[in-house]
């Protein structure tokens, strides 16, 4: 039976504003060392705005003294960072070892055919990214997927599915809400667009807390799939 393994740390949702007031920037470099925690910085302004554009960058940089370069470095470096826009919500498959052998792929297929993207893709309202991810220290779970702050275990396609329902039912949306401006129904190509805007975040995903939390969360994982 598929239950939630793990609950991390989820980051504030809401919609970037691409008016982008930086005083968040100001604030959080105040609170924490750049030069001595970049990448705690990066996290929290990430989980601010949710995702680094290129102003949010430069005011880092401009306030820190630490070169764009090198903080360019690093969010290119690791997966946990982006400079694109994501959705509010988001899904991600372990594709490590022990889940693809268990059945990720399957999983993401599901996924796919559910949201109506692509794997690596935003559904069009910008609520849901779907992602995949190496090993979350999870394995005995296999194969593993985690929506937000929480991890589910012993997937199969049909409990993911449901999960994916369930989260839907939980934001007063429904999988039709999610392709309204495009997507693919289920079984179709995926159109693999992903638009350059956000929208203000309505809802959580309410989820409970975890059970038999396995700390599984891999703190900094490389773009490379590798970890730190
Ligand atoms: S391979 Fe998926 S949790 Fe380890």
């Amino acid at each position: 039976m598929p239950r939630r393994v793990t609950q991390t740390p989820q980051a504030e949702p809401g919609a970037p504003d691409l008016g982008l007031d930086l005083s968040e920037v100001g604030r959080v470099v105040g609170e924490i060392d750049p030069h001595g925690n970049l990448i705690a910085v990066l996290q929290h302004v990430q989980a601010h705005y949710g995702y680094l554009p290129e102003p949010v960058v430069d005011e880092i940089a401009r306030l820190s003294g630490v070169p764009a370069s090198r903080i360019y470095g690093i969010v290119t470096f690791y997966a946990q960072f982006s400079t694109e826009p994501s959705g509010r919500h988001k899904v991600f498959v372990c594709h490590g070892t022990a889940c693809h052998v268990a059945g990720a792929p399957r999983i993401t297929e599901a996924l796919e055919q559910e949201l109506g993207v692509p794997d690596g893709g935003t559904t069009p309202d910008m609520s849901f990214t779907l992602d995949s991810v190496a090993c979350m220290g999870a394995c005995s779970q296999a194969p593993v997927m985690r929506i937000d702050a929480d991890t589910f275990g012993n997937l199969t396609p049909d409990s993911t599915r449901k999960f994916i329902v369930d989260v839907l039912s939980e934001l007063g949306l429904s999988a039709a809400d999610l392709r309204a401006d495009g997507g693919v129904p289920d079984g179709g190509e995926p159109d693999g667009g992903v638009p350059n805007a956000a929208a203000p975040d309505s809802a959580a995903t309410g989820a409970a807390a975890a059970a038999g939390d396995t700390g599984a969360e891999p703190v900094h994982t490389r773009k490379d799939g590798s970890h730190e």
